[in-house]
């Protein structure tokens, strides 16, 4: 059975859930007060990818600086994954960057094979490397960028 999902704003109603699967996925996790923080922040869009029942399957969250974009944070319940949630979350921000961006760029470690996929399917090129990025799992981080045709711009 596929899937069934909203991709919604996410608001506080979700930070339960959001938080139940940042623990999972991220050492250290973002806290509860940086998820209300960037809730609050008119530069950052959060949004959730949310069940029928009001469980949350994934989130992700951009920041945006003039017309640069940033890939702060993309994740799904494990018990959800590859059935394309992440793509159509990441969908929502990449549709965005088309109209209002210049380009949407992430750091992802560089062992994160899932990561990476999705980002080069949906079309991010690695645009650099910092060394020794995460030095608890001695990994670097691969810089990634998604460019976005300015069109009618001289
Ligand atoms: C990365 C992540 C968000 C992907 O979410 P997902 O919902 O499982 O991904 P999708 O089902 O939408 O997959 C889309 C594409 O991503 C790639 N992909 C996803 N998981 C993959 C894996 N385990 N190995 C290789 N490629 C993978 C594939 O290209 C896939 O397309 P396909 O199904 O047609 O092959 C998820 O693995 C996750 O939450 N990881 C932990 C948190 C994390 O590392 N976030 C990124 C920090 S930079």
């Amino acid at each position: 059975m596929p899937l069934r999902y909203d991709l919604v704003p996410m608001d506080r109603s979700h930070l339960e859930g959001v938080l139940a699967i940042e623990r999972t996925c991220f050492h250290p996790p973002w806290s509860e007060q940086v998820f209300v923080d960037a809730l609050c922040n008119d530069a950052v869009s959060l949004i959730a990818a949310q069940a029928g029942d009001g469980r949350v399957l994934g989130y992700a969250a951009l920041s945006v600086v003039l017309d640069e974009g940033s890939l702060d944070k993309i994740a799904v319940d494990p018990a959800c994954r590859r059935q394309g949630v992440g793509e159509e979350l990441l969908k929502v921000f990449l549709r965005f960057g088309r109209a209002h961006l210049a380009f949407l760029t992430l750091e992802v470690r560089a062992g994160n094979a899932a990561a990476i996929g999705l980002y080069e399917k949906l079309g991010f090129r690695q645009a650099g490397r910092r060394k020794n990025y995460y030095p608890q799992e001695h990994e670097d981080a691969l810089l990634m960028t998604a460019q976005f045709p300015r069109i009618g711009v001289d």
